[in-house]
């Protein structure tokens, strides 16, 4: 089972891809994550994708496909895994189709535009998994640490209001039209992401598992 998560920044993509991992026992792969582990190494690619990021555009299709491609190629993607964050431009779905990468499933999380910078402002990220906290509506067990991996848990660089708004505006212009791409090939089903994570869980999961 190959799984796309698609949606705004804030939507919910890597909540909703752990309760996956956790119940289909996939691995769920956030280009998101690996970019910023690369940037913190000091990484060709970290570096080809700093300056972007800090201001809340993409990173060039040519550094994100070869990043994708060759964690893709990993024996535990071997059964199927979840995309979160991936593709975002037409240029990189076609570029999967090109790899002969079978997607099953397209997940669009939806949510309003207006309630992303509060869900971003509270949120807090792992700094060594990448999990994904809120400070009300999921907050770690004991303050700045993960639950998962015990790593340090800390506000995203690319949280503060003003970034946040320009990847908005980075999603509404270059990643929503993949919303029309996979409707086409029939494999795009949309869920509500503004009820809370239980609620917005069930229907991901019995549409993954039905
Ligand atoms: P990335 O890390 O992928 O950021 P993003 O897409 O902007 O998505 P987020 O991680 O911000 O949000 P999410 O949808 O995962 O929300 P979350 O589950 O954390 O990318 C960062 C940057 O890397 C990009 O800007 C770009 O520069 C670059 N990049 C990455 N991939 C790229 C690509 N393919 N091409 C080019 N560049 C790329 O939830 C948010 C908060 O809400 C959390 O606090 C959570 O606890 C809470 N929450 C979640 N769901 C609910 C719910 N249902 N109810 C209440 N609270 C909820």
């Amino acid at each position: 089972m190959n799984v796309i998560f698609l949606g705004a920044p804030g939507a919910g993509k890597g909540t909703m891809a752990e309760v996956v991992t956790a119940k289909l026992g996939i691995p769920s792969i956030s280009t998101g994550n690996i970019l910023r582990e690369a940037k913190a190494k000091g990484t060709p690619a970290g570096l080809a994708a700093k300056e972007y990021m800090d201001k809340g555009e993409l990173v060039p299709d040519d550094v994100v496909i070869g990043v994708l491609k060759d964690r893709i190629a990993q024996d535990d993607c071997q059964k199927g895994f979840i995309l979160d964050g991936f593709p975002r431009t037409v240029a990189q779905a076609e570029a999967l189709d090109k790899m002969g990468v079978k997607i099953d499933k397209v997940i669009e999380i939806d949510i309003a535009d207006e309630k992303i910078i509060s869900r971003l402002v509270d949120r807090r990220v792992c700094t060594k998994c990448g999990a994904s906290y809120h400070l009300k509506n999921k907050p770690t067990n004991v303050e700045g640490v993960c639950n998962l991996c015990g790593g340090k848990v800390e506000a995203r660089v690319d949280d503060q209001p003003d970034v946040v708004l320009s990847r908005l505006k980075t999603y509404h212009e270059k990643t929503a039209p993949l919303k029309g791409y996979y409707e086409k090939k029939g494999i795009l089903v949309t869920v509500n992401g503004e009820n809370g994570i239980e609620a917005t869980a069930k229907p991901i999961l019995e549409t993954l598992q039905g």
